[in-house]
């Protein structure tokens, strides 16, 4: 959105998503559960930034999105939120805060909303959803749908499986319209076949954003700590890294131990004096 608009807007807004769409011009997006990196994002120039519950993964040291809750997402959403600028900043309602019906849905949404600062919430699933987002929609708050392969189903989808492929895709598509009546501002599909978002695109008036969707959508979203290069073990395949962040903290923390060890380090520069 950033370069290819000529007239970057200054504070993004869902406006700008929609824009986006109808201009042709890509949107970017990364996850972010901090505020140092949220501040290098922003600069950047990257359009939103989504405090994932993938932080159960990446920061909290979980398994599964699953465990995480909406009081240990809190304080990383506000830690973003307070660190942008001109990003827009989307809070992911945690499993088990949404599913029970509208009023519980919007209690959540309303949580986020009043204590961290972020400017939309995100919720998965389509039609199973719509009730969800459309309360939430009716109470001023924009909202992000998520569908595809929805990570906080994982044991009900069999595991991290391609969703939408073969016959599928009229299950993907019916979940992609249910949003978007419902009213939500924009769709993020994950691990979908190419092609079958790009008919989801096609059809939709909303935003598609991608994540492992193939390139037929209207915008990208990462999670940060793969496409950086920081995260431990197997990435995603539809993942291209961009740096390897855990092999250079790897180095320098070898080299600070070796000096530390030698007495290399602080020695006389780093030391101070009467
Ligand atoms: O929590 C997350 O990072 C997400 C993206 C993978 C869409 O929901």
């Amino acid at each position: 959105m950033a370069e290819q608009s000529g007239s970057a807007p200054k504070k993004v807004r869902t406006r700008h998503f929609q824009n986006a769409k109808e201009n042709g011009i890509k949107i970017t997006g990364l996850t972010s559960y901090d505020m140092l990196t949220a501040g290098i994002f922003d600069e950047a120039g990257i359009d939103f930034l989504l405090v994932g519950d993938s932080a159960a993964n990446n920061v909290l040291g979980y398994d599964t999105t699953l465990p995480v809750t909406i009081d240990e997402l809190i304080p990383l959403t506000r830690a973003v939120a307070g660190a942008v600028k001109r990003a827009f900043v989307v809070a992911d309602m945690p499993f088990g805060s949404y599913e029970t019906g509208p009023d519980e849905a919007l209690h959540t949404a309303f949580r986020f909303m009043k204590e961290t600062g972020a400017h939309a919430v995100k919720l998965e699933g389509g039609v199973r959803s719509a009730e969800q987002i459309r309360r939430i929609v009716s109470a001023g708050i924009p909202v992000m749908a998520h569908i595809g392969f929805t990570p906080q189903s994982e044991h009900g989808l069999g595991g991290h499986v391609i969703q939408g492929r073969g016959d599928q895709v009229a299950t993907l598509l019916a979940d992609a319209h249910a949003v978007e009546d419902a009213g939500a501002f924009a769709v993020v599909l994950e691990m979908v076949p190419a092609e079958a978002a790009k008919q989801v695109t096609a059809e939709l008036r909303i935003p598609t954003i991608s994540v492992g969707a193939g390139p037929h959508t209207d915008g990208q979203l990462l999670v940060w700590t793969d496409w950086a290069g920081f995260t431990k073990g197997r990435i995603p395949s539809f993942v291209k890294q961009y740096a390897n962040l855990r092999q250079t903290l790897t180095d320098a923390v070898l080299a600070y131990r070796a000096d530390v060890d030698s007495g290399e380090y602080p020695g006389e520069k780093y030391s101070f004096h009467d």
